[in-house]
């Protein structure tokens, strides 16, 4: 008997021509509408699927999976995977996969747009224009901060960090950063960046940008004490995610004259934005477009097939994806045994 294709569902309209490839191995659902879906939705999608292509709009946990026994796999079309909950998926023997590398040099892009826009003032200017409030060119309207020569804080000095550092020498910007631990002085001295602690960062920072990945312990990392700590001369960016800063403290500090300005790409609630933020002028706000050119984002589509195929056992990375974000937790339910009623067939090779 001829083997059944696996079902696959791509949850939100991404590029048909890449979609596609998924179709010489599978059976595949796609959507024409950007769609929000409840978690009885996804419950509702997953259970009859061997796999998913999805986006940071889905939150897919123990309960989204709890009636898919056939699910073997789920692709984040995106670096960060906060949407997943990784143990959760990889103790249901469900790989988990993610689209690193490919989108760093244009979300490092995005994030200077921001911390120039930010210490420019630009879309404030843009908007006194609009307004039709320029009535007399006047010397001293609208003056910001300079980036050149000046210092530019980076929490999280991972891959998109250190392409931000990067551009930053060529502005001639000192670099501080601060991870978990400080990397290789080869590396430090190749970015011309040096480590210091958190409080350094925050009190010794001209500009100073969010890029580390979000979890539970990195809620709120920017609360109040923590902007408290900064120059009120200074500058906040954020193309990280919305929940490590606290907006409502953020708001107040703006409003107050307590810290500059701030460049926001991600928010707690998004695509929902605090009327506070909306409110101020001194906040530069994008929807999220960090990864947003073209072909960045047709690079993240190719890499989140390639990762679905090869999870699903097809393609030359059959059974090895290429970004695999939950390794320990399969491991550890493989090492566990199957699960009663498992009907999954792919075991991923490391
Ligand atoms: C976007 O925020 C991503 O994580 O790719």
């Amino acid at each position: 008997m001829a083997e059944s294709r696996p079902r696959v569902w791509v949850s939100q309209p991404l590029f048909d021509d890449i979609v596609d490839q998924l179709r010489a191995h599978c059976d595949v659902e796609t959507t024409q509408a950007v769609t929000r879906y409840t978690s009885t939705d996804l419950a509702e999608k997953l259970a009859s699927l061997e796999g998913a292509l999805v986006t940071l709009n889905e939150r897919i946990g123990a309960a989204e999976i709890a009636r898919a026994p056939r699910l073997r796999a789920v692709a984040n079309v995106g670096v960060g995977y906060n949407n997943l909950d990784t143990a959760a998926l990889g103790a249901a023997g469900i790989a988990a996969t993610n689209t690193p590398d490919v989108l760093t040099e244009t979300t490092a892009d995005l994030g200077f747009a921001l911390l120039m826009a930010t210490a420019r003032r630009i879309t404030e200017a843009e908007a006194f224009l609009r307004a039709g409030q320029w009535n007399t060119w006047s010397f001293t309207n609208l003056l910001g901060a300079d980036l050149h020569g000046s210092t530019l804080g980076i929490l999280g000095l991972g891959r998109i960090g250190q392409a931000i550092a990067r551009r930053a020498r060529g502005f001639g910007m000192r670099v501080l950063y601060h991870n978990r631990s400080p990397l290789d002085a080869k590396v430090e001295a190749e970015l011309g960046a040096s480590y210091v602690s958190f409080d350094d960062l925050l009190s010794g920072s001209d500009h100073l940008v969010l890029v580390v990945p979000y979890t539970p312990a990195a809620h709120h990392l920017i609360d109040a004490g923590a902007l408290a700590k900064m120059k009120p001369t200074a500058t906040l960016v954020n193309i990280a995610r919305g929940g490590l800063v606290d907006e409502v403290a953020l708001a107040d500090a703006l409003a107050n004259g307590r810290l500059a300005g701030a460049g926001l790409d991600v928010f707690e609630g998004e695509p929902t934005v605090r009327p506070e933020l909306l409110a101020l002028k001194n906040v530069v706000l994008t929807p999220h477009i960090g990864s947003a050119s073209l072909a960045t984002r047709r690079a993240m589509v190719q890499l989140a097939v390639d990762n679905l195929l090869a999870a699903l056992g097809f393609g030359p990375d059959a059974g090895r994806p290429p970004c695999l974000v939950n390794a320990d937790a399969l491991d550890a339910a493989n090492a566990g045994g199957a699960t009663a009623g498992d009907t999954k067939t792919t075991t991923i090779k490391r």
